[in-house]
């Protein structure tokens, strides 16, 4: 791939890029003797350890052991190709890169072709909308719902002609064949032959990705009901569109979000679209869904602080919960703004103005402060099975807290409010926790062996984590680890989930995953597990050697404790002298000796499984 920019090129492009200023553009940096240091975008983490040297044009960070120069940054950063990062670091910094036809069409560059129609697409729907008679429905629309000339142009809004083909036509005459209108998941193939325009009489929203690039669209029905589909039609799944980790208006929006350490988030197009015409530029939406990891890395990379404003039905789902969690745990305050109900942000902004909605965003509450509110307003506290009920789900929601402060505090008023003994609640509390544990700063978190009692054994975790990485350790896991051998019941969980989707030839994967569970710890679990940073980005055969480790290593717990436990039960039949009674139990526990993949088991004996 980097063959096809001469040398001479990506030095000029590498001369022509300062890191720093590069890096300053994603986060924010602060000097540290010869170097500059800041929070790093790669991993989650509370004290800054992402250094970077301007002297050397590299930069290291000394929690995830990310490093390297301008284009490894950005290639890391936005997820792009080696080209694709020379041709924006190229743009950047007005360097000239040569034409060279690639010999081999590869995978990089049908994403180009893609963004490329993309494009096209995109500035074919303005001009629909803005120029045509038959876009003139669609302009009155807009400009009657409030959204100014200068907004449509801003995020340049669209309209997507009625007829059948009008894209496709217009394309095809550029010159694009209707093979890559369909991998652009802008046109389909006709049932008997021929090809349609997927978006038709609909208002079009261009997503942008982080850099600029469309990578996908949504689109409005112009007349809602009727039988035209659904009110909002995006792309499909494209080499370059994967909804779960787009924020729409991100790219806009990322300047005022690192300048204030806050991130407005909600539901839709429309809400981001009125809040920036309003001067409130720091608002992405996260399209309709609960908030994915990918989500929330990008958010928690720019923000300290997320406030979530979506109109209050959607607020009061379980998947919008986990979506906050799943935020929460990769390190953001997370903050809820009380729309009045009915409302969404782009309604109350047009009936209320700016400044009504700032005041609701900024008297947002904590997450669970929120939560907590919205689970007494669904019980009656005078009906005694209502209270029981009520406590139960208390206390699921206080297992959540970002840390013990938290949690005491919550704990103490719930107990005031409750009318019952602070510390009765707390041992409550404790025993639920029993195997689990709450979310705590990954990269403190020390790799020891050793195990306390109430927390996770590392080896559990370790495992979760290798398993979650790809098919292969999943499939070694499934081969040579028992359910017995795991303590936590939640870890359990996890695995036989992780089992589940490898069973049925899907690969590993935490967001899918987080949808199966409603147990907060479970997605703190899952979530450090993904986000562990001195587990990711391992080369493979030390994956594989420390996967085996871990399973060798609760093996052995598990067989040392069946023997304990044998030995006890051969202790007690010697004592009543029921000799044949010990033969038999011998003879019962035979599988103890032998490992699930039929291996004969030796103990004391450590390294891996697989020899
Ligand atoms: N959405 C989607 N697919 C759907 C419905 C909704 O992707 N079938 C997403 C869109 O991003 C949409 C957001 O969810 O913007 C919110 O949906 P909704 O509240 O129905 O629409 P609004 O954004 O409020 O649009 P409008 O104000 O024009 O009704
Ligand atoms: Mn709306």
């Amino acid at each position: 791939m980097a063959q096809s920019i001469p040398e001479n090129v990506v030095e000029e492009i590498r001369e022509r890029t300062d890191l720093v200023d590069l890096v300053g553009e994603y986060l924010k940096l602060e000097r540290r003797g010869k170097n500059m240091v800041g929070l790093c975008p790669f991993h989650n983490e509370k004290t800054p350890s992402f250094t970077v040297s301007p002297e050397k044009q590299l930069f290291h960070c000394f929690g995830c052991g990310a490093s390297g120069n301008v284009f490894s940054f950005i290639m890391k950063m936005d997820n792009l190709s080696f080209p694709e990062a020379a041709s924006v670091l190229a743009r950047r910094g007005g360097v000239k890169i040569p034409e060279v036809k690639s010999s081999s069409p590869d995978k990089d560059d049908l994403k180009e072709k893609i963004y490329r129609i993309n494009k096209l697409a995109a500035r074919f729907y303005a001009y629909c909308l803005t120029s045509t008679d038959y876009g003139k429905k669609a302009l009155e629309y807009l400009l009657k719902r409030g959204i100014k000339g200068d907004t449509i142009e801003q995020f340049m809004l669209g309209y997507a002609p009625a007829d059948w083909t009008g894209f496709l036509k217009f394309a095809q005459k550029k010159g694009v064949s209707p093979d890559l209108m369909v991998k652009a998941g802008l046109v389909s193939p006709g049932k008997e032959r021929g090809y349609y325009d997927r978006f038709r009489n609909r208002i079009m929203f261009p997503i942008f990705d982080i850099s600029g690039k469309v990578a996908g669209f949504g689109g409005r029905l112009l007349i809602e009901g009727g039988k035209d589909g659904p009110k909002y039609l995006n792309s499909p799944e494209t080499p370059v569109f994967d909804k779960g980790s787009m924020l729409y208006g991100l790219n806009l929006a990322r300047e005022e979000i690192r300048r204030e350490k806050k991130a407005v988030v909600m539901e839709g197009y429309t809400d981001v679209v009125t809040a920036f015409q309003a001067g409130i530029k720091n608002t992405v939406a996260s399209l309709g869904t609960a908030l994915t990891t990918t989500q929330a890395r990008h958010l928690r990379s720019q923000a300290d602080t997320v406030v979530t404003a979506y109109d209050s039905d959607l607020a009061g789902e379980a998947a919008t919960w986990r979506g906050l969690t799943i935020l929460q745990s990769t390190g953001c305050r997370v903050q809820v703004a009380d729309l009045p109900e009915g409302s969404d942000p782009d309604s109350y902004i047009r009936a209320k103005g700016a400044d009504s909605f700032l005041n609701i965003v900024n008297n947002a509450n904590p997450l669970m402060e929120y939560r907590l509110s919205q689970l007494k307003k669904r019980y009656n506290l005078s009906s005694d099975k209502e209270r029981v009920e009520y406590t139960e789900e208390l206390m699921s929601i206080l297992l959540s807290a970002v840390n013990d402060i938290e949690q005491n505090y919550y704990l103490k008023k719930a107990a005031e409010e409750l009318n019952v003994d602070e510390e009765a609640l707390r041992s409550e509390l404790k025993k639920r926790r029993r195997g689990g544990r709450r979310y705590k700063d990954v990269g403190k978190e020390e790799l020891s062996w050793q195990q306390k009692k109430d927390e996770i054994r590392p080896a559990e975790k370790i495992l979760i984590s290798l398993m979650l990485q790809n098919k292969e350790l999943a499939q070694q896991s499934r081969n040579l680890l028992q359910l017995d051998y795991i303590d936590d019941l939640r870890v359990k969980e996890i695995v036989k989930a992780v089992w589940d989707q490898v069973a049925h030839g899907q690969r590993p994967e935490a967001d899918k995953l987080m949808n199966r569970f409603e147990d907060q710890q479970i997605i703190n679990l899952i979530t450090e597990a993904v986000t562990d940073p001195s587990l990711q980005d391992l080369p493979p055969h030390i994956a594989k050697r420390m996967t085996g480790d871990c399973i060798n290593q609760l093996y052995q717990v598990w067989v040392k404790r069946q023997q304990k436990e044998l030995q006890k039960r051969i202790k007690e039949l010697e004592l009543q002298g029921l000799d044949e009674q010990i033969d038999e139990l011998l003879r019962k526990h035979q599988h103890l000796l032998v490992r699930k993949d039929g291996s004969p088991y030796r103990l004391g004996e450590g390294g891996d499984f697989n020899g």
